[in-house]
């Protein structure tokens, strides 16, 4: 499922770079909405063509610091804002010629290096894992949920099979003390019947975890539906993923509005066309050779795009039906 997230890694290279720009054509001017700005590899690209505007969102806070150099740099064309992108609609576009809207999932190199926010399982310290403008902590996950909430986040957000007895052994050593960063990875080894000697035994319980703590399911959902109503016509909406929940979100959602009737009924009829989307490649793109071996961890990155072949913004998705599960079980850190 997930690359291993470890603080052994050494540099944040901008995943797929070149492929994206080839397929927003920032060449020919607009604005485009950059919803992980990060370290700003997509960012900087597009401001190299003179005829762009960029807004772009992070909710880490940290990322503000880099947004603000190139706020000075670019007065006219750049503006940063410290949102989630599931808020996406508070941006104030009216005037806006959206032709792109990008998102680039995941973590970047200095945040998986950073202590304070303790996502990697060689982490020493306190249980984080919040990217920013969150309401809890994974210590507060761990230390206060119940044995089958804990259960069904490492089954449903980590694909671990063996989340049934790692949840009961956290139940029953919280007892004792809190729980933290290598407490919980004692407790997975442990708790591990079968061992995996090409994987570590804490990568799927650690990607679980960072799911619900960043309530990453509920973000992708509403990031795409609010991205998909900014758009303006041609304008196309790509999204680059890390593991196989978030691709599987993002390909329903491209097929959902792609191929079934999408455009809502009470659409004005000289708006009307039958689907919201065009989707020219149903596969993924991938890195190639040359990105696989300067950037080992961008092998699991997948990149889709759609295009968006009308103005207007009222379509209909079942999506959040589709996935009410999963937005379910995030809504356990609704009592933490
Ligand atoms: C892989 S990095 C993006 C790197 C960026 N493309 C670059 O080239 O530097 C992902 C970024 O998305 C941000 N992020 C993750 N979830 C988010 C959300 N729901 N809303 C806003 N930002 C988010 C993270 O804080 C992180 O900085």
């Amino acid at each position: 499922m997930d690359a291993a997230i470890t603080s052994k890694m050494q540099k944040h290279y901008p995943v797929l770079l070149k492929e994206i720009i080839s397929i927003i054509s920032p060449q020919y001017g607009g604005t485009f909405i950059d919803c992980t700005f990060g370290q700003g590899g997509y960012t900087k690209k597009i401001l190299e063509f003179d005829k762009t505007k960029v807004i772009a969102l992070d909710r880490d806070p940290e990322s503000e610091k880099i947004a603000l150099k190139l706020e000075d740099e670019f007065e006219e064309r750049f503006k940063f804002r410290n949102i989630k992108f599931s808020q996406l609609n508070n941006l104030k576009l009216k005037k806006e010629n959206v032709k792109g809207v990008i998102f680039d999932l995941g973590y970047s190199y200095t945040q998986i290096k950073d202590p304070n926010k303790g996502l990697s399982f060689d982490s020493i310290g306190k249980l984080n894992m919040q990217l920013g403008l969150n309401s809890y902590s994974a210590e507060e996950a761990i230390n206060k949920l119940d044995q089958k909430e804990l259960e069904k986040i490492f089954k449903f957000f980590g694909d671990e099979k063996e989340g049934k007895y790692i949840a009961r052994n956290i139940v029953k050593e919280r007892v004792n003390k809190k729980i933290d960063t290598q407490g919980l990875v004692k407790i997975i080894d442990n708790s591990k019947r079968r061992k995996n000697f090409r994987v570590n035994n804490s990568t799927k319980a650690f990607q679980a975890l960072r799911i619900f703590v960043n309530k990453e399911i509920s973000e992708l959902i509403y990031g795409l539906i609010n991205a998909a109503k900014i758009l303006k016509k041609d304008g196309v909406l790509a999204v680059v993923t890390f593991h196989s929940l978030e691709d599987k979100i993002v390909k329903y959602f491209f097929k959902n509005l792609s191929e079934n009737k999408s455009i809502s009924r009470y659409t004005p009829l000289i708006e009307q066309t039958d689907t919201l989307f065009h989707l020219t490649k149903k596969k993924p793109i991938t890195p190639n050779e040359d990105e696989l071996s300067e950037n080992p961890p961008s092998r699991s990155a997948k990149l889709r795009f759609v295009v968006k072949k009308t103005d207007f913004f009222d379509f209909e998705t079942d999506i959040e039906d589709q996935f009410k599960n999963l937005i379910d079980i995030e809504n356990f850190g609704e009592k933490l």
